[in-house]
């Protein structure tokens, strides 16, 4: 028995720049268009969509095939899907026009096809050619900074706001840029899929509207500027990787708001998501005082108040992090329940009787040393049978994996003195010589598990 009605492959396949592939004549388009007419119609259950791999008629694509008839449709384009869905999938009528109808012509040319691809990549290979996926990481700063620079110089807002009639000309003056060198980067957008272009006029993308326009429901282009600090730390590698220092003095507490309020509004993010889900793994039931060491942008003492109205919260910070946290704790309503604590967590004493602590992305800024003087004095501010709980990157003992661990541990390496990412074995021994107790690890979904200790 077939769990769908129908199922359409379409094909999706990416080859190298200049070889003819599906993805190279618009698939992208057409897999959006049927997403969103089976949608539109209601028949999402009856018609599976799943992207494939080459079906082999590249010279002819988009291409799709729909089981369990065999259909075999080419050229097909997002003008055709409403035909398609209509005939094909509510009427049961397959869209002449569009299909190959004989199976030896269609087998022949996927031979063909597939022959001179195998013939293709025998050439590369004894040619030397480096990798796609190899050059792919060479290039990929390309996208990165086309896409900051971009956002750095409010592009994507100058559009939206300029639309119809967003000429390069008109972004480069208001924007105060070069016509020339703008049109080349507002020309690079469209080729990434974040503007369209129709004429001479650029046109913002749902994705770019929803996320990259200020004032947007979702807009993220502040804390997408954080990766401009990060960019110009992360160009100093060699030379940190030559030293083992980082290039610029990094204290935290003495870069300027031009630095905060990216890196605070980028936490904000990160946390609107997982602040639940660290709620619901950690419980908020019975705690009463909760200390959030470098709470940064409030977003976990706020979810924790939330779900416990007998909770109050205090965010340990600094000064330069506390105005940007109040208008959050504020916009929550919270203002008499989460409280701001100015402090150094580096070397202050935190007080005492906690129910819980939490850790969330500190325990990377600190040397192994650091970590172990901070469990120390969280261990003493903790009250009997309080907690810690570390929300951080939990490496493998070998430290290359999970990947976003190691390439995080990169990002301390240029921006702190002696921070890393850290294995589960570190934190166990760490928390065990602090004194903690039932030490466990929850694994939560995304890149970031949490370490748990009771003090006893
Ligand atoms: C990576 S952020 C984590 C923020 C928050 N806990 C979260 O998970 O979203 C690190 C936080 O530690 C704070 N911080 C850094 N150095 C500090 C110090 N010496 N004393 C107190 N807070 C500090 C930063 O201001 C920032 O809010």
């Amino acid at each position: 028995m077939e769990p769908f009605r129908y199922h359409v492959y379409v094909c999706d396949q990416r080859k190298p720049d200049g070889m003819p592939c599906c993805s190279a004549r618009g698939s992208l388009a057409v897999i959006d268009a049927l997403r969103r007419e089976l949608g539109a119609r209601g028949l999402v259950d009856k018609v599976q969509v799943t992207t494939s791999g080459s079906l082999g008629l590249c010279l002819r694509g988009p291409n799709l095939v729909v089981y369990p008839d065999g259909v075999w449709y080419s050229g097909v384009t997002p003008a055709d899907v409403s035909e398609i869905v209509t005939e094909h999938f509510e009427n049961g009528r397959p869209v002449a026009r569009l299909i190959t109808h004989d199976p030896a012509a269609l087998k022949a040319e996927i031979t063909d096809q597939r022959n001179q691809m195998l013939a293709a990549l025998k050439a590369r290979d004894e040619a030397g050619v480096v990798p796609d996926d190899l050059m792919g990481t060479v290039r990929a700063f390309q996208d990165s900074r086309v896409l900051l620079s971009a956002v750095e110089l409010d592009c994507f807002t100058t559009v939206a706001r300029a639309e119809p009639a967003a000429t390069a000309g008109a972004v480069a003056r208001a924007c105060a840029t070069d016509p020339r060198a703008t049109l080349a980067l507002l020309n690079a957008l469209a080729a990434m899929d974040l503007l369209t272009k129709t004429g001479d006029a650029f046109f913002t993308t749902p994705k770019a509207k929803r996320f990259l326009v200020a004032g947007s429901k979702d807009d993220a282009s502040m804390a997408i500027k954080h990766s401009l600090s990060l960019w110009r730390r992360w160009s100093t590698l060699t030379e940190v990787v030559r030293t083992g220092r980082p290039v610029a003095s990094t204290e935290m507490a003495n870069l300027g708001q031009d630095w905060t309020k990216p890196f605070i509004a980028a936490m904000h993010r990160n946390a609107a998501l997982r602040a639940p889900l660290v709620v619901r793994s950690v419980g908020a039931a019975g705690v009463k005082r909760l200390l959030d060491v470098g709470g940064g942008s409030a977003a976990y003492s706020i979810a924790f108040a939330q779900a416990n109205p007998e909770l109050r919260a205090e965010v340990f910070d600094l000064q330069t992090v506390l105005p940007l946290a109040e208008q959050n704790i504020a916009a929550a309503g919270l203002s008499g329940r989460v409280l701001m604590r100015v402090g150094d967590l580096r070397r202050d004493e935190f007080g005492q009787g906690y129910d819980l602590i939490l850790l969330s992305a500190i325990c990377h800024m600190l040397d192994p040393a650091e970590n172990q003087d901070l469990f120390v004095r969280v261990q003493r501010a903790l009250g009997p049978g309080g907690r810690v709980v570390i929300q951080d990157h939990v490496m493998q003992s070998d430290k290359t994996a999970p990947r976003a661990g190691a390439l995080f541990a990169i990002n301390m390496l240029v921006g702190t003195p002696g921070g890393s990412t850290y294995s589960e074995a570190e934190y166990r021994v760490w928390l065990g010589q602090a004194g903690f107790a039932e030490v466990s690890r929850v694994a939560m979904a995304g890149p970031n598990d949490l370490m748990m200790g009771r003090r006893l």
